[in-house]
């Protein structure tokens, strides 16, 4: 089981389809060489060969004609010179006189016999023919033996010979050209194992470097320049470490953010409680007094705890568990106004509301509100002006609602402004403290807005006052 993935891994990996490619494409050039060459020689060797028997034949077609063979066959010279051509070509020799009878066979077999085939019977109109049967490997040639002066056909001359010598030289060349490729396949082999291995080395390589980070060797960067790919991949693979690392180090800060956050409160109250139970036959009044703060730590405490536990839900709420319905956003923005209205009247701050149109949106009415509520609720809190106004504005195009939080309060210092939709981030924190704040938040709303695909912006002078921009898509946008 465990070798069958070994090997399944292995005829997947790179290294052995790029060996198969350079054996392949490296043998591909030799083989069809190779067997071009043995074709081309046969074939080559073999027309030669027809050539030479064809002239000997010719030859000794004529002597046959002059010496008047065909009357008499016992002729020495021209039977000898038959014996010969047999013997040179390993061959057989029929001469055919005008009745179509074999005079002569050096074989001996069909003498006196009578021969009608489509080769004689072209011969006998005048013309020669000549065939290669590569099977029973032979060639046979006839030509007409005719008179020198009147050019009349006397007979056929049959002349067939072996090609055995030609058979067995190609395939020795055949067998000489199978060792070359072989040798050669295992040059290659070892060249392509040699090659492939040089070029996957710097993948090998980037895993291990890879390996080593997650260990915790190494400097925690991957840096394999080999190739303009592998460099590229080492540059994106060390963004990712680094917004990891970024990630990591923010959780971390939360986590201690959050531990002092809430130890704060229980250390006053420690404090309160240690210096009532330390004095003995204290007055009530004191009781009375310590415990209130004791009460408004209490408070404070459970104020944090319940942002932080809406601001863990909204980071971990996937944008699926919104609840989303159709909303009436002027009534939306009429009911928080008038929560928020006590706020404003004992700060002595003028609220207004500015619809410029009715708008109705797809959005999660419960966790917008407490988004707009936080950008008013600061914006009333951060307001200690004597004439002082919050302004909030509702509009909307064919796409986006945007909803204006404007105000004439202590604004927010320029440097701050990045930091704002921090957690816990407060610009001047005892007196954030003071009025009830958290720091939590305007990072509650920037997470309920990015969950609605919508945007948030903020704008301020110092000292002058704050202007807080949201824009909401109309129709909620599904991932
Ligand atoms: N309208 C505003 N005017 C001036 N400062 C503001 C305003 N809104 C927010 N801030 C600053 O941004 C900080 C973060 O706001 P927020 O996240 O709501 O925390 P907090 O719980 O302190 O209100 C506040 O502490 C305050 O310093
Ligand atoms: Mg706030």
């Amino acid at each position: 089981m465990k070798s069958k993935k070994k090997l399944r891994k292995f005829l997947k990996s790179m290294r052995f389809r790029l060996v198969i490619v350079f054996i392949f494409f490296g043998m591909l050039p030799g083989i069809v060489l190779s067997t071009g060459l043995v074709r081309g020689y046969e074939n080559r060797a073999i027309s030669i060969r027809c050539i030479d028997i064809l002239n000997q034949a010719k030859i000794l077609s004529d002597q046959i004609a002059n010496t008047g063979y065909l009357e008499d066959v016992t002729l020495e010279s021209i039977n000898s010179r038959v014996e010969l051509i047999c013997n040179i070509y390993d061959g057989r020799v029929l001469v055919i006189d005008n009745t179509f009878h074999i005079i002569k066979d050096t074989y001996d077999l069909d003498t006196r016999k009578i021969i009608i085939c489509e080769e004689v019977a072209t011969s006998f109109q005048g013309s020669e023919s000549n065939k290669y049967d590569p099977v029973n490997r032979y060639i046979q040639l006839t030509l007409p033996i005719c008179d020198v002066d009147t050019q009349e056909t006397l007979g056929v001359l049959l002349v067939s010979a072996s090609t055995d010598v030609v058979r067995d030289a190609a395939a020795n060349l055949k067998n000489i050209a199978v060792i070359v490729l072989l040798f050669a396949g295992f040059l290659i082999t070892i060249f392509a194992v040699f090659v492939a291995g040089r070029f996957t080395w710097p993948f090998r390589k980037m895993s291990k470097s890879i390996e080593d980070i997650q260990i915790g060797y190494g400097e925690g960067l991957l840096l394999i320049d080999d190739y303009t790919e592998t460099e590229e991949i080492s540059v994106n693979i060390n963004a990712l470490l680094k917004s990891m690392k970024v990630l990591d180090e923010s959780r971390q800060e939360f986590v201690s953010n959050v531990s002092h956050e809430l130890k704060t409160p229980l250390t006053s109250m420690k404090v309160l409680a240690d210096s009532l139970t330390g004095q003995t036959g204290a007055p009530v009044e004191l009781y009375q007094e310590f415990m209130t703060d004791i009460a408004s730590e209490i408070e404070r405490e459970n104020k944090i705890i319940t942002d932080l536990l809406s601001l863990v839900k909204m980071d971990k709420a996937a944008a699926d568990s919104l609840n989303i319905t159709s909303v009436n956003v002027n009534e939306l923005l009429e009911l928080i106004m008038k929560r928020l209205m006590p706020i404003a009247d004992q700060q002595n701050i003028e609220l207004v509301l500015e619809s410029f149109r009715p708008v109705s949106a797809e959005i999660d009415d419960t966790k917008m509100s407490l988004a707009l509520t936080n950008l008013i609720e600061n914006a009333i809190k951060y307001n200690d002006k004597p004439d002082g106004w919050v302004h909030v504005s509702l509009n909307a195009d064919h796409q986006y609602f945007y909803v204006k939080v404007e105000d004439n309060g202590c604004g927010i210092p320029e440097e701050s402004l990045d930091h704002i939709y921090e957690r816990f981030y407060r610009v001047d924190k005892s007196h954030s403290k003071e009025i009830g704040g958290t720091g939590l938040g305007l990072a509650i709303s920037r997470s309920v807005i990015l969950m609605h695909r919508g945007a948030i912006k903020a704008f301020s002078t110092e000292g002058e006052g704050t202007i807080f921009t949201v824009r909401i898509p109309l129709k909620y946008i599904r991932a």
